[in-house]
């Protein structure tokens, strides 16, 4: 079976342990998320976790279509394996944390192994252009992701010191945010640095690629 199809019917992580902060034995060291927090965790989770399942399949697509090529074999496999672990990492914490995930899980899997397959078969060029604007999106959108965990939940009271901070479980998602967020950059750069600008059209495909990835962003956040 081939590695990309076993990726296309794989189901989410095996065990969530290693991807969450550890669970105190003492009971709880942080006061309870607010409603609004905690609803706005779960879609974090829910749209990051539909995101890098994207990703994942974008890049199984990829190789299926480039994969016998020397020059990007190594180069494909590298981003891909790095989007297997968001995508199990997002898994995993959706699991942990029971949030609901996107209901369009189908529709994610379809598109992104069809945009990925079809992005490789138009050419190296094409699917670098497509590399970056769909990196482009997500950098972004990680951002977004940072500065409010970062602003909106300082004030979790410790039980322990009574003083208000981020909890461990808001740390820990943040913390594999700022991973993934750089190595998208890293995926942005590979991309601009292998062509993607001699793609033709760029301007077209690089803003339709844009403009679908935003809008399965806005979609999974909510759906
Ligand atoms: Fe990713
Ligand atoms: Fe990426």
């Amino acid at each position: 079976m081939s590695l990309a199809f076993k990726r296309f019917i794989s189901t989410g992580a095996k065990s969530a342990k290693k991807y969450m902060a550890p669970k105190p034995a003492n009971g709880p060291t942080h006061a309870k998320l607010s409603p609004a927090q905690k609803a706005y965790l779960d879609r974090v989770i829910r749209v990051d976790q539909a995101g890098e399942l994207g990703a994942d399949l974008i890049y199984a697509g990829q190789y299926t279509a480039l994969g016998h090529r020397q020059d990007l074999k190594k180069l494909i496999r590298h981003m891909w394996d790095q989007e297997i672990h968001h995508h199990a990492t997002f898994d995993a914490l959706q699991t942990g944390l029971r949030a609901r995930p996107s209901l369009l899980t189908p529709l994610w899997k379809v598109g992104a192994f069809g945009m990925g397959l079809f992005g490789g078969i138009m050419g190296k060029e094409v699917s670098m252009a497509c590399t970056e604007a769909i990196e482009t999106v997500i950098g972004n959108h990680y951002n977004t992701q940072l500065r409010v965990l970062s602003n909106n939940f300082s004030d979790i009271k410790d039980l322990r010191t009574g003083e208000c901070t981020h909890s461990e479980e808001v740390k820990n998602i943040q913390n594999h945010i700022k991973t993934f967020r750089d190595q998208e950059g890293e995926h942005l750069h590979i991309a601009v640095t292998h062509d993607a600008d001699k793609a033709r059209p760029h301007w077209l495909i690089y803003n339709t690629v844009k403009l679908i990835t935003k809008s399965a962003v806005y979609t999974a956040e909510r759906v």
